[in-house]
């Protein structure tokens, strides 16, 4: 089966980022990165991406008048290199509706926290100041609300009593770069289904692999 063509959307540091191409790296993986592209000319996550011979893209938004001019310019690269799924990966960047309707149910984003709980910023600080026990990742299909969209897959993460937001968020981002190698694998691999608001996994032995509950390490 011909693998999927993968771009990846970053701004910054994207370790994220590095987890796909890592994962994507094993010859039976059923995706290929063709693509990293930035906002952000200064993003860190490039330089890995061009040493690991991964073409890449800077379209910064502050050259563009509106945001749909910048979409537009996305697109029509986008469009030159032949992309079949979008994954966002700490894309600082809202995207319109009409770019998110265009590529409808073939972009992807990570979030640190269990969604729907805690959209937006500053997760890490309200989860804490929630005095939630739980917190962890998401990644979603992408829809025009901010941090919307049927659920693929998450990872919990407990809450420390001593946390800091930097500590939890260090945890999570562990949890992140096995979670969404995982979710771009099932995506991939045609297994999950959208029905409705939810996401099906098909083939049962895998349904359990998208809950990721790391046990509460306390000695
Ligand atoms: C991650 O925590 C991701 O969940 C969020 O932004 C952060 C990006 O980190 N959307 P990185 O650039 O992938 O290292």
């Amino acid at each position: 089966m011909a693998k999927l063509k993968v771009a990846v959307f970053i701004s910054s540091r994207g370790s994220n980022m590095q987890s796909l191409v890592r994962a994507c790296s094993d010859p039976e993986f059923p995706a290929e990165i063709v693509s990293v592209l930035s906002n952000n000319p200064e993003a860190a996550g490039l330089k890995f991406a061009a040493e690991h011979s991964i073409a890449t893209r800077v379209i910064d938004h502050r050259d563009f008048a509106s945001r749909a001019e910048f979409e537009a310019e996305i697109n029509r690269y986008l469009e030159t290199v032949k992309v079949d799924l979008i994954c966002l990966a700490g894309f600082m960047r809202l995207l319109t509706a009409d770019f998110v309707n265009r590529w409808r149910d073939r972009i992807l984003n990570i979030h640190p926290s269990l969604l729907p709980a805690f959209k937006g910023l500053h997760v890490h600080e309200r989860a804490i100041e929630s005095g939630a026990r739980f917190t962890g990742c998401t990644v979603h299909y992408v829809r025009p609300e901010m941090d919307d969209g049927p659920i693929i897959a998450q990872a919990v993460v407990p809450i420390l009593q001593d946390d800091t937001p930097d500590a939890l968020a260090a945890r999570i981002l562990e949890q992140e770069h096995r979670l969404y190698p995982l979710a771009l694998r099932l995506v991939a691999s045609k297994r999950v289904k959208i029905h409705g608001s939810r996401v099906l996994i098909e083939n049962g032995a895998e349904e359990s692999a998208v809950l990721i509950n790391p046990p509460l390490d306390i000695s």
